[in-house]
């Protein structure tokens, strides 16, 4: 310890020696217009404005004093660098004003803290197209009665998705704003500090050690680094002359949002790193490019389950982000009856969710409000005045319908770039796909990314799919097919999976036979060996006599999967399988309550589960931190018991949500109806006292 801290001393005082001894050296913190310059020494870059540099640069401005995070919010709302020495570094917490000018939004309910989280948001959305389909379904059946519990909850969660873009409300307890505020500016200052660190290591690792969040912000300066900081803002330049982040300029087109990452389904923790395909790659961020310019694009991916389309379209997202789109997703899902425009209503709902505020959202939808709301029907529940849409013959409804979404989508990109994903198209219905046409017919005059992943081998299914394709070739936009990667990527994931250089080349050869390079089965095949205790030897190490025959390796995933799922006892099923029921993500809590295991057991088995890789931490909030990783091992899980031990099952899901929700049930009931439904008619077990059951 003592020889630690002297250690310290000494370095301290060599750099002062050398400090003293040399000049300072220079950085950089500009604004430029819609750009930053930012560099440290010789090395310089820059970054398109977002409020993090803005906060940045107030912080560095004043070395030392401690900004507090309402002031700091009011200062960058008025953008007044020159009167801010007048301001005491302690002022009095500024008005809600003052944040909704920053992009915090209070909307001056008090009640937005948790309701404003991200990931919140996405399971609510999530949920909402669940109970969409369950409607449907239920209308279908001429089940009224399930008809209307999904719409009340349909409504309950609207609502709620309303008060979470500010819309006043209910009793819920919440953050203040200052807590708000604290939340949203370390968030801010924390993403635009990674962004540096990208461009410049050195510039990144100064500000994530002087640069304080919390309550209070600050600049503490490194006292063994002298730094000469330029920071004057200069006038707007018309274009920006160079840029070492792949960030073109984008003339006609301000972007005023905030370029920050947003959330990926895919949890950082539990992925390996991105492989291969560069062309793929390239291909997309040209498009992505061009865009910025005003042209917009449609790609199309296309591949079998596991090839890793969900994955590419996820990391051109990270990339479209940075450099300063919006990405928003909607799914198609496999379903006996179409659902019309499903994607397209989540993304919709998607936008409103993240929309500044209720006002400013209606204020875009502007005069297309009726049309969309014939394509998002909780539009009216938000917005009860919503006009009635002209009654217009059926072809002409449609096209007006088609108009007024591209008008909606073109008004959004005039703030910022958007990039919307269409997933599954294989399971798209006829009235999505004629959407996607119509659109593809408009993106080239704006600045709209448009990527649609598919399942290729699978379309054929789906005529309307095969049509849309060959028109979208007819108008130049031919599919990108993923195949299995190559043999060398497929030796760079498993480096990844088992965090060495030294995976031999023979274990490399037989996953690559066996999974042909599908991302998917490379994870599966890997994990699946290691289980079975073929890959590492006693000592650790790799073995060298991995051999074809020796492995008996299965034949297609979900062989594998079902082999993998074999290694879990019987109490390890039985847990899994009951979370595999509650859903693609699911509560410890629930878990708890409908498995007939003790709690410190279930704990082992959700830990072992995620070592295994069946399933992740979630991005979904804390309402349903565990999500399975794919949804083939899902259903395998659930394939694994027969249909009355499943319907058992629901009805002990609805009976623990109904128990566990005892004061806010009435939200759930759409939730329990589900399960109820898919119970159909079986009765839950009698509850044990306590959370569980026995
Ligand atoms: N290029 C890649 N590099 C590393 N991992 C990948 C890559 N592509 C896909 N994966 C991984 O493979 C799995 C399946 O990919 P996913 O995108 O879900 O497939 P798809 O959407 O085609 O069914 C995921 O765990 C994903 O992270
Ligand atoms: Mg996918």
């Amino acid at each position: 310890m003592e020889t630690q801290t002297q250690y310290r001393d000494v370095k301290t005082a060599v750099a002062t020696v050398f400090k003293n001894a040399s000049l300072p050296e220079r950085a950089i913190l500009r604004q430029e217009g819609e750009y930053w310059t930012v560099g440290y020494g010789a090395n310089a870059f820059r970054l398109k404005d977002t409020k993090g540099l803005a906060y940045l640069a107030r912080l560095l401005r004043h070395p030392a004093v401690e900004f507090h995070v309402l002031d700091l919010a009011g200062g960058i709302a008025g953008q007044h660098h020159d009167d801010e020495t007048r301001q005491s570094a302690h002022c009095l917490p500024r008005t809600d004003e003052y944040l909704e000018k920053a992009g915090i939004h209070v909307g001056g309910l008090g009640d937005a803290g948790e309701m404003l989280d991200d990931t919140a948001k996405a399971a609510y959305r999530r949920r909402l197209s669940e109970l969409r389909e369950e409607l449907e379904e239920a209308k279908e059946l001429g089940n009224v009665e399930r008809a209307e519990k999904a719409e009340q909850e349909i409504d309950a969660l609207t609502s709620e998705l309303s008060r979470a873009v500010g819309l006043g409300g209910r009793n819920r307890r919440a953050a203040s704003a200052s807590e708000r505020a604290r939340q949203s500016i370390s968030k801010t200052i924390k993403s635009v500090v990674e962004r540096i660190a990208q461009s410049d290591a050195r510039l990144g690792d100064i500000f994530s050690r002087c640069v304080k969040t919390g309550n209070f912000c600050s600049y503490q300066p490194d006292p063994a680094l002298e730094i000469a900081w330029e920071l004057d803002a200069i006038e707007p330049t018309e274009h920006p002359t160079s840029s070492s982040e792949p960030a073109p300029a984008r003339a006609d087109h301000p972007q005023t949002s905030p370029a920050v990452l947003e959330v990926s389904p895919f949890s950082f923790a539990a992925r390996t790193a991105f492989v291969e395909r560069e062309s793929e790659r390239s291909t997309i961020r040209a498009a992505i490019d061009r865009a910025l310019s005003g042209h917009g694009s449609v790609v199309m991916l296309a591949g079998g389950p596991g090839v890793g389309k969900t994955r590419l379209a996820m990391e051109m997202a990270e990339y479209a982000s940075r450099v300063g789109f919006r990405y928003l997703v909607g799914h198609c899902y496999e379903r006996d009856e179409p659902f019309p425009f499903l994607p397209f209503v989540e993304i919709i709902e998607g936008s409103l969710a993240e929309a500044a505020s209720l006002d400013d959202f209606r204020r875009r939808i502007g005069d297309n409000a009726p049309e969309l709301a014939q394509i998002v029907p909780s539009l009216r529940r938000v917005f009860p005045n919503i006009p009635e849409p002209p009654d217009l013959p059926p072809a002409q409804k449609r096209r007006h319908l088609f108009q007024s979404v591209s008008d909606k989508l073109g008004r959004a990109a005039q703030t910022r770039s958007q990039l919307y994903i269409l997933e599954d198209l294989q399971w798209a219905d006829e009235s999505t796909l004629a959407l996607l046409i119509h659109l593809a017919n408009r993106v080239a005059q704006l600045p709209v990314v448009i990527i649609g992943t598919y399942r290729s081998g699978y379309s054929e299914n789906n005529p309307a799919l095969v049509r849309t394709l060959e028109e979208l070739i007819r108008m130049g936009i031919r599919p990108l097919k993923l195949g299995g990667l190559s043999k060398d990527a497929t030796a760079q994931m498993l480096h990844g999976l088992s965090q060495r250089q030294d995976v031999p080349e023979s274990l490399v050869s037989l996953i690559f036979e066996e999974s042909q390079g599908y991302p998917f089965f490379v994870e599966e095949v890997y994990r699946h060996l290691i289980e079975e205790g073929k890959v590492f030897d006693a000592a650790g190490q790799f073995r060298a006599d991995v051999e074809i025959d020796e492995i008996d390796v299965p034949e297609n995933v979900r062989l594998i999967i079902g082999r993998r799922l074999e290694r879990l006892d019987e109490n390890e099923k039985r847990a899994l399988t009951a979370a595999a029921v509650i859903g693609r993500s699911f509560s410890f809590k629930l878990l708890t309550a409908i498995c007939e295991i003790e709690v410190d057991e279930l704990f082992t088995i959700v830990e072992k589960a995620q070592q295994m890789g069946i399933i992740v931490a979630s991005s979904e909030g804390p309402a349903r931190p565990f999500v399975f990783t794919h949804e083939l091992v899902r259903q395998t899980l659930l394939a694994g018991i027969s249909a009355p031990r499943r319907q058992h099952l629901h009805a002990g899901v609805a009976d623990a949500i109904a128990r566990l929700h005892t004061d806010d049930v009435s939200e759930r009931t759409g939730d329990i109806g589900i399960h109820l439904t898919k119970a159909d008619g079986h009765s839950a077990p009698p509850a044990r006292p306590g959370s569980g059951r026995r």
